[in-house]
């Protein structure tokens, strides 16, 4: 599927179309539209930079606000996912919804209808990047709530990424833009600010096969399992070596804009256990970082894997349950994971 320049369709149109296709249903395309305005909203307040009062940390000097994950929050953390939660309470979609900055799930107030989805998200992706100005983004994930749950609890919310309806994530970098699948391909929209909406700028990403360019953290290269040291060792001994070509590395420690970057030209991304991270199972979140955008991968000809595991395969045991992540060229993936079945 080769991506394909297209004439003004904005978001909402794409919507209908996908509708009127009967791939979506109006509750789902009505979510979606929620929480893209949300998104717009989170734009508008990340764009004011130091002007908004937004930047540094949540809570009262000296005193920080911590989220489950164990990380001080930010206040674009905090904002974030307040503007997300607020703009998902009335709207009659949803049995309930689950955040990164959330310790357990999140009911819909009880003044207000519920429907048959549940919302998970990462409201503020790449918060170490906030105060210096590099990109961040929004991250989401949409699956159906089980047949007679009106109120949804945690469990509800445990099912592999193959249960997913809608993933996306919106970038907040020099253009604001919205990534979205609904299982028919992936699509990249950016937005208009003097009309406010969301335009279609590429229909169907494409992610070439193979790639030259990796993104992982080297400061973490000493803490790594055996098989990620030898991947990772060929890589950087380039044509000589057994991978035979140079390679580059990016790391913008926004997943969001890494993961971007190899929709856009491709890539591969890695996450993976090292022995800090390895207790809590590794660094990233799998249902509302690794799995909506192993969705997102996946429906623009990408893979992505745990190293051992297809992600979306994965049966979640927590909420907030962290994995090991190999996301991006399919090709490369798939490298990657040979050099731990190898080493397994
Ligand atoms: P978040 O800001 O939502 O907590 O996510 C940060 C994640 C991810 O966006 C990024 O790829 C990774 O953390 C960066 O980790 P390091 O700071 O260890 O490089
Ligand atoms: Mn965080
Ligand atoms: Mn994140
Ligand atoms: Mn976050």
């Amino acid at each position: 599927m080769s991506s394909s320049p297209t004439q003004s369709i904005s978001l909402t149109r794409y919507l209908i179309e996908e509708q009127r296709a009967g791939r979506i249903n109006a509750d789902l395309r009505l979510l979606i539209e929620v929480v893209a305005r949300a998104c717009k909203t989170i734009s508008i307040a990340v764009g004011k930079g130091a002007l908004g009062g937004v930047l540094g940390d949540a809570g009262t000097p000296g005193v920080a606000s911590m989220n489950i994950q164990g990380e001080a929050q930010k206040k674009l953390d905090v904002l974030s996912n307040e503007i997300l939660l607020e703009a998902n309470a009335w709207g009659g979609h949803l049995a309930g919804l689950a955040s990164e900055e959330m310790d357990t799930s999140h009911p819909i107030p009880d003044v207000y209808p519920r429907g048959n989805y549940l919302l998970l998200f990462d409201p503020l992706d790449g918060s170490s990047n906030i105060d210096v100005n590099i990109s961040v983004g929004t991250i989401f994930s949409v699956l159906r709530c089980p047949d007679g749950v009106t109120n949804a609890a945690d469990e509800h919310f445990l099912q592999p990424g193959t249960q997913q309806v809608c993933a996306g994530y919106t970038t907040y970098g020099p253009s604001t833009m919205l990534v979205l699948t609904v299982g028919n391909g992936t699509h990249a929209f950016t937005l208009d600010r003097e009309v406010g909406s969301f335009m279609m700028t590429t229909r169907g990403m494409s992610i070439p096969e193979e790639t030259k360019e990796f993104a992982v953290n080297m400061s973490n290269q000493r803490f790594w399992e055996p098989p990620m040291q030898r991947y990772v060792g060929d890589l950087l001994s380039g044509k000589e070596g057994p991978r035979g070509k140079d390679f580059n590395m990016r790391w913008v420690a926004s997943m969001v804009a890494d993961v971007h970057r190899i929709l856009t030209r491709g890539g591969i991304f890695s996450y993976p256990l090292d022995s800090k991270c390895a207790p809590k199972g590794g660094k990233l979140r799998l249902m509302y970082e690794a799995n909506p955008m192993s969705f997102l991968v996946e429906q623009a000809g990408g893979a992505a894997s745990t190293g051992r595991q297809r992600m979306m395969e994965v049966q979640p045991t927590g909420l907030h349950q962290r994995v090991p992540v190999f996301i991006g060229s399919k090709k490369e993936v798939e490298a990657a994971v040979r050099y731990h079945a190898e080493h397994d």
